[in-house]
């Protein structure tokens, strides 16, 4: 049996290695490194891939965040609401603009930003609410957008964890995640469903003033090489990272399904057992960036982490500690559904490469460790 692990980039790298290797040796001919024909091209693709109008490389998720926010320009001292069960890229960028994070409760069965309590937390210093369409799914766009709308209050969509899901509104339309508000943005990182060989990332939106203002921001403010009209960034997608992209996003369909394979195998296989698989939200895809089991107490779940890894099972948890405990972005929030998250979730491999051999063991493993 090949060895399991939590992501397995190589033996994907080398089934498209041929058509990867021949486009990064484009690249290298041309020698436009940055601002290359591939990023341009990578951009349209992705554009089209997600029926957005603007997509706009940069250099990772978290400038793509920051971009966002500068292009926004949200006011030095005013909220953005986000939920404190995520990944850290969103905070930080909040605090490094200045402005202030008001965390809210994700729900506990979906581990998406509740819009019940929304609404609640809006005061009139609120400019922005940051969902995070976390593990593969769409947070509750539908009902979050009313809410920004009624307030008149910006959204923006991290999908750095959700690219290629959609999301149907209650009137049949269908969008992609990361294309339903202001501004979406994603991330580019290895391991990401849609990755590079490196750092990466991109701002999407179909509004054409937001599109000019981050492509501005996202290149020292530049309206042309030299003419700085506004304060920016320098942050880029450079061409060795999109010409690999170009080859993932045309098999982005199929690492979903594959992923998806994964998650019902382990749907299947996990049942009846005493531990939560993970909840499908319904009116969103899943592309299953993560496969999130919970267990009832942080004491079993530290217990099957460990006789996994016992066994050569890695497993994470994301994310052991909530950005509202943090010592760096902490704040005096009561979340008491984001702690128990934080002590019960437990992610287990998936990756495109998985073969039956690993999942069978990964799930008779996990069998036998509760029937012993
Ligand atoms: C939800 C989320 N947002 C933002 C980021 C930041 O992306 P990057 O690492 O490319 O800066 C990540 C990366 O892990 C993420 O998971």
């Amino acid at each position: 049996m090949r060895k399991i692990q939590m992501v397995d980039l190589k033996s994907q790298y080398q089934r498209l290695k041929t058509e990867i290797d021949a486009n990064i040796q484009e690249v290298l001919d041309h020698t436009s490194f940055i601002k290359g024909p591939a990023v341009h091209a990578f951009e349209k693709e992705l554009a089209d891939y997600l029926g957005v109008k603007h997509v706009i490389g940069c250099a990772n998720g978290t400038d793509a965040l920051q971009i966002a926010m500068m292009a926004l320009d949200l006011p030095p001292g005013s909220e953005v609401i986000t939920p404190s069960f995520s990944y850290a890229a969103l905070v930080e960028v909040i605090y490094l603009l200045k402005l202030k994070p008001v965390y809210i409760e994700v729900e506990p069965d979906t581990f998406l930003m509740d819009p019940e309590k929304l609404e609640a937390l809006i005061t009139e210093n609120t400019s922005c609410i940051a969902p995070v369409h976390l593990y593969g799914q769409c947070a509750n766009m539908e009902a979050i957008n009313a809410i920004a709308k009624r307030h008149k209050i910006r959204v923006i969509e991290d999908t750095a964890q959700a690219i290629g899901a959609t999301y149907t509104m209650k009137n049949g339309d269908i969008h992609s995640a990361g294309t339903m508000s202001d501004i979406g943005t994603t991330s580019f990182f290895p391991s990401k469903n849609l990755g590079c060989f490196g750092d990466g990332g991109a701002v999407m939106t179909n509004n054409d003033e937001l599109a000019r203002i981050m492509r501005m921001v996202a290149n020292h403010g530049q309206s042309k090489k030299y003419v700085h009209q506004i304060i920016g960034l320098n942050s880029r997608l450079d061409s060795i990272q999109a010409a690999v992209l170009r080859v993932k996003l045309k098999n982005l369909k199929d690492f979903e399904n594959a992923r998806n394979r994964v998650a019902y195998h382990y749907d299947k296989n996990l049942e009846g057992l005493p531990l939560q698989v993970p909840n499908r939200v319904s009116n969103s895809t899943h592309v299953f960036h993560q496969y999130t089991i919970s267990l009832s107490h942080i004491e079993d779940r530290n217990r099957l982490k460990e006789f996994l890894a016992g066994q050569d099972i890695p497993s994470m948890i994301y994310y052991p500690i909530a950005l509202h405990k943090q010592e760096a972005y902490s704040q005096n929030s009561t979340l008491n559904t984001t702690d128990d998250l934080c002590d019960r979730v437990l992610s287990l491999p998936i990756s495109t490469e998985m073969d039956e051999t690993q999942l069978e063991f990964i799930t008779n493993t996990i069998k036998n460790y509760f029937n012993k």
